[in-house]
């Protein structure tokens, strides 16, 4: 349903992501794994059409993304979480949902995202700058899923935050994937969260896809050799 060919981003003269091929298929959690460096951020950023892919195409559910800009990407169907969550910290919470609103048809927020994430509704008048870095992170799915998407793009999503809250991310992500039928591409370089949440496994280096591999059949030492420096 959604689909890379021969996807390339480069950034002037130095190509980062390189002859990228891959297909999400419908409710699927795909992590793609690499090192600093290694151009899980300029993937992201260039899927949600922040920078411009060089060559190849990239479709969600047959229609070609690539000539879009960011917003028409968000309408058609792609949900984003930056790395560093960007939550807008001056203001409150509930704001900071509703920017999620503005490329569909409603102007509250919906019930089943704040049960999704209960301490969003208590902190809901409370500046995003104020939160926690973990409640950040879930202020940041919960402004992407205002969109309704049916891809969910997230960027290292457990950066900065603690084991017991890494562990309570994966549930609530696979909880979201089940009731709102979307699928997920996360990027990460913790590879037991990737082991928790995933159904199958990309490994990146240098902008270029070395390993491909369903969850079922990983194998944990060669995985975790490509992500040790
Ligand atoms: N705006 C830019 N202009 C030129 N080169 C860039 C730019 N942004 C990133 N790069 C380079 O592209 C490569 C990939 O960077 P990217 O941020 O995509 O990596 P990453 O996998 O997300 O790393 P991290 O795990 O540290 O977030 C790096 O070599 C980086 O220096
Ligand atoms: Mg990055």
């Amino acid at each position: 349903m959604f689909e890379l060919k021969d996807y390339h981003v480069a950034y002037g003269q130095s190509e980062v992501i390189k002859n990228m091929n891959f297909t999400l298929n419908p409710k699927e959690i795909v992590a793609i794994l690499g090192r600093n460096g290694m151009g899980k951020t300029t993937l992201m950023k260039s899927l949600i059409g922040m920078i411009p892919s060089s060559k190849g195409s990239v479709t969600l559910q047959g229609k070609e993304l690539k000539a879009m800009k960011s917003h028409e990407r968000v309408a058609s169907g792609l949900g984003f979480v930056p790395q560093g969550r960007m939550v807008f910290s001056t203001m409150t919470v509930q704001e900071n949902i509703e920017t999620g609103l503005t490329s569909t048809k409603r102007n509250s927020v919906p019930d089943d995202i704040y049960s999704m994430f209960p301490v969003l509704q208590e902190m809901r008048k409370r500046r995003g700058g104020n939160l926690s870095g973990g409640q950040q992170q879930q202020l940041a799915i919960a402004r992407a899923l205002a969109s309704e998407p049916s891809v969910l793009l997230l960027d290292e999503p457990t950066e900065g935050i603690q084991p017991s809250i890494i562990k309570e991310m994966a549930k609530t992500l696979k909880q979201i994937r089940t009731q709102r039928n979307l699928s997920i591409i996360v990027s990460e370089q913790v590879l037991s969260f990737a082991l928790d949440i995933a159904d199958r496994i990309i490994v990146i280096e240098k902008g270029e896809i070395v390993l491909d591999t369903p969850r079922d059949a990983v194998d944990e030492s060669k995985i975790a050799a490509y992500l040790s420096v």
